[in-house]
């Protein structure tokens, strides 16, 4: 490139393909594309066109001016008025006469949908985008520039979207004092000591990154929620992150705890049928419309884990549901009420809590109150089968809560994309209303035609430059935006878009990222927690294995609670002889379960308590089937390292190496996992290891002395430590 053309790029803003990367851009990194791709898209002039002004039409038009000068590498320009062939002409036919005039069927795709479409005005040809509302539009603009990214035919286009679901948000468990609650990308984005006198450019690069991917909202902090953020002086500092987000159609949410009016209103009561306690949360509501007219609502965690709830009070999750949901119904706010309740004093199977609780309360809840339900009915473990309360509530709003954070799945440094995890719950069956009714349709509303939707994400994203702690971790986010938009749409063809956006379009680099990325979830799960095993990971951090604890005051809070490992053999007994949990499906699952023989085997020992010596379809016994199973992990993972180290020539050095780097902690935590599993298990089930099974490295003592008690994502505890092991394996 000679030194004049590449001050005129500098010039552009278009200087970081010959940079390293440092994975700021995410997906939206707009290099210019190679000569041939761009010919593709010669039709498309130098001009972007739009008659509005609003906030959101000029953050579509920065969005579009910038995306299409860098991958065009040409100078494209904004206008009010088509002056020349290719325009892209963006608008509503509210702010745009030029759009208005041509009719386009619009209604039907709700206010947030948008439609690209090749039209002819006044004798020149264009590219519209257009929707009903400014952000429907902006949806469209970052759709038109994807096709771009992903080098899409554009000719004769006709594409038309709408969001299936209507709350689509990102659940931040950050604190206010700047740490994460199951944070691995660094501490929170959200400068709270700065705020509001500053707003940074941070803030605005991720409203854009979630309004890429169709995200509306944000819950700003932890459900285990501090009362702190409803006071004055912390509304303000919200207020203006709801100024900074809201051109990008996002809308800002709080979680609220709900002892807040003892704590910070000064009664002495948060019963929920108080009428002080519902005058203050009125008067609190009141408040918070005052400076954020468009404020989304509330997300509460009661009477789970220690946090404060109706119960306190011998009221029920609808009572303080209801309560929330009356203060805010004047002004359109939402209560999303979560369904993660359990308790160690409840003598009953944990997974079968959340279920007891909220089944008999199904039709209780106000029409602003959506339950938010994890995706599994224990807690976003590497594989579960979906919760029981999807499809079994047809009276009551049910949204679906995922964890992008991967708190179970390795943190930041295990290569899992989380596209195939999700796809699976979302995929399965509830035969609530006979085959077919599957989860997608309980979360997208039309199984049981409900007008309030939501799916929500704990979010990934910490103060690392890169975002989410790795590159690969970025796709959880963008697979997250995906199916949140469209909870049918396919994993594989997300983690294309991704890789291509994100990478390059070299089809040798695309074809090998793809695949790694779509085994990496099973891989996970083999060397973790196969066939259906969960929560075997050391308590506190969740991070590496913990088979044998077997101490921590709460019996659910062991991973023995969950493996039930004994000398005959494996697994929670769910069965009708067992906690007959499976009775919580509807019949045609319920019976399916309730054998052995009929239970999927990726969920045999979640159902089942199944015989070492029980013959599988693999010819080998489950103990046999078990230890092949942790090294299949071990092995996939050097499978996915080799391939990696493959794409070093696509790849620029920087997202290279931490990405090579991340593969070789996967795989020392592999062998770790599978050789800790197998020595803990080997000491119950009294068998010996398989032929060619090599033995683990070290003792069980030795596993079992492992902690880590500063690993990320705990907050700040005081922590116990103790020394760690003396090294017992033989010398090499
Ligand atoms: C998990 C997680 C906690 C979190 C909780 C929740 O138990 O480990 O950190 O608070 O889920 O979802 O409320």
């Amino acid at each position: 490139m000679k030194f004049v053309s590449l001050l005129a790029l500098c010039a552009l803003g278009l200087t970081a393909s010959a940079q390293a990367e440092d994975g700021y851009d995410l997906w939206l990194r707009y290099h210019p594309l190679e000569k041939a791709a761009a010919s593709h898209y010669a039709a498309i002039g130098a001009t972007v066109v739009s008659a509005s002004h609003s906030e959101t039409a000029n953050v579509t038009r920065d969005e579009l001016v910038r995306g299409l000068s860098g991958l065009l590498a040409k100078k494209v320009t904004a206008r009010e008025a088509i002056t020349g062939n290719g325009a892209v002409l963006f608008g509503t036919p509210e702010n745009s006469r030029t759009i208005a005039a041509l009719h386009l069927p619009l209604e039907k795709l709700g206010p947030e949908g948008y439609l690209i479409r090749a039209a002819v005005v006044k004798g020149k040809p264009v590219t519209v985008i257009a929707g009903s509302s400014d952000v429907g539009v902006l949806y469209g603009a970052f759709r038109f520039l994807k096709l771009i990214q992903t080098r899409a035919s554009i000719d004769h286009i006709d594409i038309a979207s709408a969001p299936k679901v209507k709350l689509r948000l990102l659940n931040h468990w950050d604190n206010l004092d700047g740490s994460v609650e199951r944070g691995y990308a660094g501490s929170s984005i959200f400068k709270w000591w700065e705020l509001p006198a500053h707003s940074s450019q941070r803030m605005v690069d991720y409203a854009r990154a979630n309004a890429s991917v169709g995200i509306n909202g944000t819950v700003l902090i932890n459900v285990n929620a501090s009362s702190m953020i409803l006071t004055r002086e912390w509304l303000s500092k919200v207020a203006r992150l709801a100024d900074t987000f809201r051109p990008y159609g996002i809308k800002v949410y709080l979680a609220a705890r709900f002892s807040a009016p003892i704590e910070i209103g000064g009664l002495k009561t948060a019963d929920p049928l108080d009428p002080e306690v519902r005058a203050w949360w009125k008067n609190k509501a009141d408040e918070i419309y005052h400076s954020i007219p468009d404020f989304g609502g509330f997300l509460v965690k009661a009477n789970s884990e220690g946090q404060p709830g109706p119960q306190d009070y011998g009221r029920s999750h609808a009572d303080g549901a209801n309560m929330m949901a009356e203060a805010l119904a004047p002004h359109g706010g939402v209560v999303m009420w979560r369904a993660f309740v359990y308790s160690h004093e409840v003598p009953v199977d944990r997974v079968k809590q959340a279920y007891d609780e909220f089944k008999p309360l199904d039709g209780k809840f106000r029409d602003n109150v959506i339950v938010q339900v994890k995706n599994g009915p224990l807690d976003f473990q590497p594989r579960e089968p979906f919760s029981p309360l999807f499809g079994a509530t047809p009276a009551t709003a049910m949204g679906m809560e995922l964890e992008i954070t991967k708190e179970y799945l390795g943190f930041n440094t295990h290569l899992v994309y989380l596209g195939t995890l999700w796809q699976e719950v979302l995929d399965s069956d509830t035969f609530a209303k006979g085959q077919g009714s599957t989860v997608a349709k309980v979360v997208d509303g039309t199984l049981f035609d409900k007008k309030l939707t939501l799916m929500a994400g704990v979010a990934n994203i910490g103060s690392d430059r890169n975002w989410c702690g790795s590159i690969f971790d970025q796709a959880n986010w963008y697979a997250f935006g995906r199916l949140a938009w469209d909870p049918e749409a396919q994993a594989k063809d997300i983690a294309a878009d991704w890789v291509k956006m994100t990478f390059t379009d070299n089809p040798v680099f695309d074809t090998a990222a793809v695949t790694l990325m779509m085994g990496s979830r099973e891989t996970a799960v083999n060397y973790m927690t196969p066939l259906g095993l969960a929560h075997q990971m050391g308590t506190s951090g969740h991070y590496g294995p913990g088979s044998w604890i077997d101490n921590v005051g709460r019996p659910d809070w062991n991973p023995v609670y969950y493996h039930r490992a004994d000398a005959q053999g494996i697994g929670f007994d769910r069965s009708p002889s067992g906690s007959d949990a499976v009775s919580q499906y509807a019949p045609a699952l319920r019976d399916r379960l309730a054998k052995v023989e009929t239970t999927p085997k990726n969920a045999l020992l979640w159902f089942h308590h199944v015989p070492w010596s029980q013959p599988m379809k693999s010819g080998r016994t489950l103990w046999d089937e078990l230890v092949a199973r942790y090294g299949q992990g071990v092995a996939e993972v050097d499978t996915m390292a080799t391939s990696w180290a493959k794409l070093k020539p696509y790849v620029d050095t920087e997202r290279f190496d931490i990405t090579a780097d991340y593969l070789r902690i996967q795989r020392r935590d592999a062998q770790l996992w599978r050789d800790a599993s197998v020595a803990y298990f080997a000491s119950i089930s009294h068998l010996p290891l398989p032929a060619g099974e090599k033995a683990p490295l070290h003792s069980l003592g030795y596993y079992k002395a492992l902690e880590y008690p500063y690993a990320p994502g705990q907050g700040t505890p005081g922590r116990k430590i103790k020394p760690p092991p003396v090294d017992d394996a033989p010398t090499p």
